[in-house]
């Protein structure tokens, strides 16, 4: 509470009710709420910390006594959830005495700590990676919970509230952590309690002592900057000695070492692949793998090979942990950017100009993680590889119906199917791609010397 002073003090501060003392389970008569609020002025940036937040089938309440009439109660101010779906914080108010009806046969549950937070495009792991970071540093900053060496048991826990939107298509059913193994690893990192939705907390009534809610003056999550303009005037980057703890608390957990790239060091390339049956699957790591063996031989410790989906997370975290430089194309394992090491370089290739701003998610994240890492950004051009989410082709029951061979054929190269044989075929695409060299050779040369020079820039190469 100390960390939380020191985030809520000093600003205005909208005092709520006056809060009754603890209570048990037998006394929920007896409950109030109240809340403070830092007040910036704007829903976007506010964070409200909410003493006695209750849950009851899926809504937020704030307690209150009979006798307090509506006009009487301190109103809490708006407060945004989403900013990408432009979405405020909906909390009631409840009587406690109505509270003590709806509990007939209802148990109550006390979570002492809690982070309410929206976890937008939840079924993407990249998406769910920011959640965490979000999480991690309200944990932190707000609760006080920063170091791998506290106790899980005491950290608070991650309550989801998002509604119908942002690729969450029914986040009631949704199981989060369940959906993403390597990312409920990474929470075990933080916090050993659950993530449940609003929504899941179904035939209890929850309180929760200590809650908090609302976005902040920083937000880890991607920007959006092509669909929303607006984002860098409000948000401002995370601060430093907040990533910094994260990083060093995920890596210690991970069993990895923190390394800062030196301007002599010899480096560990790695190449990181997606799964053949991805999408966006690089054809040609091995003859790629001895082409930087042979032309960069000087320069070079190791060139590894990842593919993350068959790593836990800890392993893809200790693998990027130990890479001074990544070569990569567009992807949701790019998440793991955020554990390299500090002055490393990232090479990110992508099939077409096209897609080329998929870089924003790269720059986003090096940038808020405070790196000091560079970031080429590079593309071929083949209009094959246009369609790139393959899987809206191989998620379709006709594709169960195609033989191993047209299978095959469609991994790498739809030519040997017709327009009937899956929806939305009425265009070539090739969702698998070679790296050309003669493209990747300068982006790579170009990385290797923003480590010697320690100029460590942005850049993007036109072809
Ligand atoms: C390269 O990888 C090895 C093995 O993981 C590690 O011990 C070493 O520190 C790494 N070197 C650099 C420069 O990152
Ligand atoms: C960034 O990295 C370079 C070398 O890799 C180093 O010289 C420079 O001091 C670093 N800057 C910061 C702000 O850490
Ligand atoms: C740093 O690198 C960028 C892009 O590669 C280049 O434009 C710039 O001139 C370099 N700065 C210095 C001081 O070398």
């Amino acid at each position: 509470m100390q960390q939380a002073c020191s985030l809520l003090c000093g600003f205005l501060l909208v005092l709520g009710f006056c809060a009754a003392s603890a209570q048990g389970p037998e006394d929920v008569l007896g409950l109030r709420s109240s809340f403070e609020c830092e007040d910036g002025g704007s829903a976007d940036t506010r964070v409200c910390q909410i003493t006695n937040l209750c849950i009851v089938n899926g809504k937020l309440y704030l307690l209150t006594a009979a006798d307090v009439a509506g006009d009487a109660r301190p109103k809490i101010p708006d407060i945004m959830v989403n900013w990408h779906a432009q979405r405020l914080a909906r909390i009631e108010y409840l009587d406690v005495h109505q509270l003590a009806q709806h509990m007939a046969g209802m148990q109550v549950k006390y979570v002492e700590q809690g982070v309410l937070q929206h976890v937008a495009w939840a079924n993407n792991f990249y998406h769910s990676m920011e959640a965490l970071v979000a999480f991690a540093m309200k944990a932190c900053q707000v609760f006080g919970h920063c170091k791998a060496s506290e106790p899980s048991a005491q950290a608070p826990q991650l309550i989801r509230t998002e509604e119908n939107d942002l690729g969450n298509p029914n986040p009631a059913a949704f199981d989060w952590l369940a959906h993403h193994p390597t990312v409920a690893q990474a929470m075990r990192c933080i916090t050993q309690h659950p993530a449940p939705h609003i929504l899941g907390l179904q035939g209890q009534i929850t309180i929760v002592r200590s809650a908090v809610i609302g976005i902040g003056r920083s937000n880890r999550i991607y920007s959006g900057s092509l669909t929303r303009p607006g984002f860098h005037d409000i948000y401002v980057l995370p601060e430093r000695w907040l990533v910094d703890d994260f990083r060093e608390r995920m890596a210690q957990c991970a069993g990895a070492p923190t390394l800062v790239v030196q301007a002599s060091d010899r480096l560990n390339i790695s190449i990181v692949n997606r799964g053949d049956g991805a999408g966006r699957h690089m054809l040609n790591v091995q003859e790629t793998r001895s082409r930087i063996l042979s032309d960069f031989a000087q320069e070079i410790d190791r060139v590894r090979i990842i593919r993350p989906e068959e790593l836990d997370f800890a392993e893809q975290l200790r693998a990027y942990a130990t890479s001074s430089v990544i070569i990569t194309t567009h992807s949701a394992a790019n998440a793991n950017l955020m554990f390299i090491p500090k002055g490393s370089a990232v090479v990110e290739y992508v099939w077409h100009k096209d897609v080329a701003p998929a870089h924003d998610w790269v720059v986003d994240l090096l940038t808020d993680m405070h790196l000091n890492c560079s970031l080429v950004g590079v593309h071929q051009q083949d209009h094959r590889l246009l369609e790139w989410r393959r899987e809206i082709f191989y998620r379709q029951p006709k594709f169960e119906e195609l033989s191993i061979t047209q299978k095959l054929a469609f991994y790498e190269n739809n030519e040997d199917l017709t327009k009937d044989m899956l929806d939305g075929l009425d265009h070539k695409f090739h969702a698998n791609f070679h790296l050309d060299w003669a493209v990747l050779r300068p982006a790579l040369q170009r990385a290797i010397g923003a480590i010697r020079t320690g100029n460590h820039t942005f850049n993007f190469m036109p072809l």
